[in-house]
């Protein structure tokens, strides 16, 4: 196993510095624990730099990139940027550029962490959700016509194809394979039968040829959503194209106590993987030390289990469910400890194990 790796760290916006102080400072324990190097590069990318230079994410950024072993991210978002502008020239840009074709959002409740889902305990809620993260909507295909006058037409083309959709589909059928072996393909068969007749019959032919003990089953994402909400003891890995994805997680982080909380990660198999917290910028609270950095934490554990830290991984997973039964609340402001103090009490489990 190797015991030094190269990250590049990107802080961004608003409350991202701070929650990524604290990802670094549980990161940085656990190497100390494991006898693990970490060298960080820091890269100051987000609404600030935008502002001042009108550089997102420059090609030439992107490349260095690359000689990374993962990229772990704070936010992006600024409120004083038009939206999209960041969106698409950082977060957007990494993932396409750097070809990170799964968003791996796992919904996981911890120990002591109220659900908004009556009744559900942690043994209900544990599943992925594998999200198409490099075509459908955002592949960015379309555009408009006559606009700005009444005749305008706006066209926005989803994108699905046969390689992209089974390269994802074989990713969640292996990660399936090690879980509790069920994938369900959250589609629209009824209605999108072009885009989601391809990804149906790949996920036969691949779940039939490739995954034949990993279990298949089939929701129209309408009614996934309901199931995600009265029996999410019934999935193990969903997978789904890039939209829908999007959507659905937002759905499960909040099942699993929302933004404060919710990690992901997005990953080129063969290349460099960007981990995040799924929240956003949080403007209001920066610079208050109560923002939750469980979430960037959490992001921190994915991307030392991505670079084959397993170890260390599960070292940070019992920390933070060590963690949680401790605070009052997830939510910014509400926690009963500050940023810092949430951030200490996982690196002090971490150091009990
Ligand atoms: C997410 C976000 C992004 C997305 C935005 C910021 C472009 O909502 O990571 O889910 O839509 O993918
Ligand atoms: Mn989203």
């Amino acid at each position: 196993m190797r015991n030094s790796y190269d990250i590049a760290v990107i802080p961004g916006d608003g409350t991202g510095p701070e929650v990524v102080a604290e990802g670094v400072k549980v990161l940085q324990a656990a190497a100390a624990v494991y006898g693990v190097d970490f060298k960080l590069t820091y890269y100051g990318f987000g609404g600030e730099h935008y502002r001042k230079t009108g550089e997102t994410l420059p090609d030439a950024a992107v490349e260095e990139l690359r000689a990374f072993d993962a990229i772990y991210l704070g936010a992006i978002g600024h409120p004083d940027v038009e939206p999209g502008i960041l969106e698409r020239g950082i977060v957007l840009k990494a993932r396409f550029a750097l070809d990170q074709y799964i968003n791996l959002r796992p919904v996981k409740l911890l120990p002591g962490v109220e659900s908004p889902l009556r009744d559900k305990t942690p043994a209900d809620i544990d599943y992925v959700v594998v999200r198409e993260n490099s075509e459908g909507f955002y592949a960015g295909s379309g555009g408009c016509f006559k606009a700005d006058t009444p005749d305008e037409i706006a066209l926005q083309t989803s994108i699905n194809t046969r390689k992209g959709v089974e390269r994802c589909l074989r990713y969640a059928f292996a990660l399936a394979a090690n879980r509790r072996r069920k994938v369900t393909l959250a589609g629209k068969t009824n209605v999108l039968t072009y885009a989601f007749g391809l990804w149906n019959k790949a996920f036969a032919e691949i779940g039939e040829g490739e995954f034949p003990d990993v279990e298949r089953d089939y929701g129209h994402v309408d009614a996934v959503c309901m199931w995600m909400v009265k029996n999410p003891e019934w999935f193990d890995v969903i997978v789904t194209e890039n939209m829908f994805g999007d959507i659905i997680s937002d759905l499960g982080a909040i099942t699993q106590g929302g933004l404060g909380i919710a990690a992901g990660g997005n990953i080129n198999p063969q290349g460099v993987s960007m981990f995040e917290s799924i929240g956003g910028s949080a403007p209001k609270y920066t610079g208050r030390n109560e923002i939750n950095p469980l979430a960037s934490i959490c992001a921190a554990g994915m991307m030392a289990a991505h670079i084959g830290r397993a170890d260390m991984a599960k070292a940070i997973e019992r920390a933070v469910a060590c963690t949680t039964p401790r605070l009052k609340s997830l939510s910014a402001g509400r926690m009963g400890c500050s940023t810092t103090q949430v951030g200490d009490l996982v690196v002090a489990a971490l150091r009990e194990k």
